[in-house]
């Protein structure tokens, strides 16, 4: 714990300790709070105290979840408000390289190092999305760890520079390139993370004394969804402080059309699937698929004798008939990664409604709660796309 004390020491002598920085580009939740007049400091979503450093994926979130939660004005950015987490703020392609922009505070500009990620697994960025649901703190953390899973990597970017923080030692957990590094704290010359832009203060809105930009290139990755989330997450080096706001957005099909355009979305508590596809993108010009081989994955705990089957709307899936509703194997089963699979030919462009039900050997039918899960078959050059559920 000496370490712990130490940086809470530091703490003290930090002029303020309120910040500092959030995502701005694509607009996040908390900056469309900043402009609904909701929100007086979005630069002041913290987590802390915490280890931000030199770990960046220690501290867990806590009650700040992915999205950040902003104790200043009491706003949990985790839930949709009147104005933010209704619809997507911009639709991007898989496979599109697009810019990103976080604000940094004059004064609270700690140094250290950032990442942007996307979780795949849209059951767990469902709950963020349901504008009468406030996630748990389990789930909060779920997500963040598949937002981790789901780091978009500095790397990805053909010819972008990718360096490792000058505040961190090799060996040590924070000397990552694939994360997005500021420049040395103390630099006398492009300090921090203000230094990575080195633009004038005042670019971007901050409360408190000013902003600068700081900018950088990501790639979208091969994932389709109607409405996700994009997730920033900066660990800070002077203070024990990890910042944290997300943004929600749509990603179409690389070369296809998207399933679910975001212009039709509908009540997020019928966006449970996700399609990932998992060959790589093709450019203009390649063959629509007729059919495409669907798999999907249901995470849920099983006792011996138990049996995970999908009912649906549509005679594939038995017509929500359950003695009719194929089963899926647990061939991928382990105790960590207790998991069902199944994959089957769906025609390109066929919708339908399903859950997942438990079957015991007895036969009895335990159906998951909630409303009816709903999928469209992605109708684009891909050939397989995924489902991947958790139990509820
Ligand atoms: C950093 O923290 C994470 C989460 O506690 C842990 O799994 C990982 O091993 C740590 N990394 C290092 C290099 O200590
Ligand atoms: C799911 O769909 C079936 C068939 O249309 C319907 O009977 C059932 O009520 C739906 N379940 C929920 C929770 O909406």
């Amino acid at each position: 714990m000496k370490i712990f004390s130490t940086v809470l020491a530091t703490l003290a002598l930090v002029p303020s300790v309120w910040g500092h920085g959030y995502m701005t580009i694509p607009k996040s939740r908390t900056r469309l709070g900043a402009e609904a007049k909701l929100d007086s400091c979005p630069e002041c979503s913290i987590l802390e105290p915490v280890n931000a450093w030199p770990n960046v994926t220690e501290a867990r979130v806590g009650r700040s979840g992915p999205c950040g939660y902003n104790a200043r004005v009491s706003i949990d950015y985790n839930k949709p408000g009147s104005d933010w987490g209704k619809a997507p703020v911009v639709t991007y392609r898989a496979g599109q390289v697009v810019d990103v922009e976080w604000c940094v505070d004059h004064n609270g500009d700690h140094g250290g190092m950032f990442t942007y990620r996307i979780c795949q697994d849209q059951a767990l960025v469902d709950k963020f999305l349901d504008p009468n649901y406030l996630p748990t703190e389990a789930e909060k953390q779920a997500a963040e760890d598949c937002f981790e899973a789901g780091t978009l990597s500095c790397t990805d970017v053909g010819g972008q520079q990718c360096g490792y923080n000058p505040d961190c030692q090799q060996g040590q957990a924070c000397w990552r390139n694939d994360w997005f590094t500021c420049n040395a704290f103390q630099a006398g010359d492009r300090r921090a993370c203000q230094g990575v832009d080195n633009g004038p203060l005042g670019a971007c809105y901050t409360s408190i004394a000013g902003g600068f930009t700081v900018t950088k290139k990501i790639k979208i990755p091969d994932y389709v969804s109607g409405h996700t989330l994009l997730s920033f997450r900066w660990n800070s080096f002077q203070t024990p402080q990890v910042y944290l706001s997300c943004a929600d957005i749509a990603i179409t099909g690389g070369s296809g059309t998207n399933p679910k355009p975001s212009t039709t979305v509908s009540a997020p508590s019928t966006l449970t699937t996700t399609t990932r596809a998992s060959t790589t993108t093709t450019g203009s010009g390649c063959t629509p698929a007729a059919s495409v081989d669907v798999t999907f994955n249901q995470a849920v705990k099983t006792s011996f004798g138990e049996t995970i089957k999908i009912a649906g709307s549509i005679p594939a899936l038995g017509n929500w008939d359950t003695s009719a509703a194929p089963a899926l194997s647990a061939a991928k089963y382990t105790s960590s990664n207790p998991v069902w699979t199944l994959t089957n030919k769906f025609t390109a462009g066929q919708a339908f409604e399903f859950k997942f039900i438990k079957v015991s050997s007895s036969g009895a039918v335990t159906w998951e709660s909630g409303p009816n899960r709903s999928f469209a078959v992605p109708k684009s050059c891909e050939t397989t796309a995924t489902v991947s559920a958790t139990w509820r």
